[in-house]
């Protein structure tokens, strides 16, 4: 099965002889889509051209692979001059230009195409610099690498915060206050035009170490101090130990050295 998902998210304003009309296309990785034409029929000998980023891709309604190997068995043309690409990769972003010759006439369409790669879902993490006293613990939401793309907070059906990116590819993170007892069921979403995933928050899990570390019979920094007091202390021992060993090494090499002289010099006992 193919899906096509065709967004266009700018009308064109008139199709025909318009060099400037740009159309935007939104397409989801591994989908197929079809760049319309515009026209219902060409005749046998109207000049088609297609071009991506200025390379011939396909001449006449026959697709050109010599110059660009990537589109290789995905492109295909149809009577009108549509032309359909299966199987989308990222790298097939880019301007697609479709020149029809009929007599002295030139149409020309433009098609900006984005093929944008699946969401992932969400990463859910508990900031713990932010642990305090107070029963609450901070909730970090985070996206990696995203364009044009909503992160959002809901509590129930209701959304909380969100932040947006459009145009540039980013990293997103958005953070949230909760309290270690609330019953209230948090969902962080990202969405794009095309697609969303949606990460269920667990608080129990995520605020348990905030809720450890900030208790009043743990202090966070008094134990941190205490481990780099137990490491430092084991580390010292370590290295008496260790010194102490090279010294009686030290000693034994030493004496055999001299035994050996001994024994070079009586000649008596060289050969055992
Ligand atoms: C094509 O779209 C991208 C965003 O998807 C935009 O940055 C770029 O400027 C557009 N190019 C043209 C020629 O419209
Ligand atoms: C959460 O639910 C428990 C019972 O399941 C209830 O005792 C407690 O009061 C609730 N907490 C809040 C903040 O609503
Ligand atoms: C993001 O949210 C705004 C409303 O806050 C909406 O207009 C826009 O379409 C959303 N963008 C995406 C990619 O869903
Ligand atoms: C998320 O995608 C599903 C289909 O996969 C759709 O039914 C739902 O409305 C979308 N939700 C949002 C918030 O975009």
């Amino acid at each position: 099965m193919i899906c096509t998902f065709v967004l266009l998210l700018l009308n064109l304003v008139g199709v025909f002889g318009d060099a400037d009309a740009v159309e935007s296309v939104l397409v989801m990785e591994g989908d197929s889509v079809t760049l319309n034409s515009g026209v219902t029929e060409v005749q046998r000998d109207d000049d088609i051209e297609w071009r991506f980023n200025s390379i011939r891709i396909a001449k006449a309604n026959i697709p050109q692979y010599d110059r660009d190997e990537r589109f290789r068995d995905r492109l295909k043309l149809d009577r009108t001059g549509s032309l359909t690409i299966t199987n989308t990769r990222t790298t097939d972003s880019g301007l697609y230009k479709l020149t029809i010759t009929v007599g002295d006439n030139e149409i020309i369409n433009t098609f900006n195409v984005t093929v944008d790669a699946p969401l992932s879902i969400p990463v859910i993490t508990s900031d713990i610099s932010k642990c305090s006293s107070s029963p609450t613990c901070v909730l970090v939401c985070s996206v990696m690498d995203v364009i044009r793309v909503n992160l959002s907070w809901y509590k129930g059906i209701s959304l909380l915060s969100r932040i947006s990116v459009s145009d540039i590819r980013i990293s997103l993170s958005l953070p949230l206050e909760v309290e270690y007892q609330d019953n209230n069921t948090y969902r962080c979403v990202v969405n794009s035009p095309l697609s969303n995933q949606t990460k269920h928050v667990c608080i129990t899990d995520l605020c348990r170490l905030c809720s450890v570390l900030s208790s009043d019979e743990v202090h966070y920094f008094g134990g941190t101090e205490a481990v780099i007091r137990l490491v430092v202390t084991a580390l010292v021992g370590v290295a008496a130990v260790a010194a102490f060993i090279v010294l009686v090494y030290d000693i034994r090499l030493r004496r055999a050295e001299l035994e050996r002289h001994q024994t070079h010099n009586d000649g008596s006992k060289i050969l055992k």
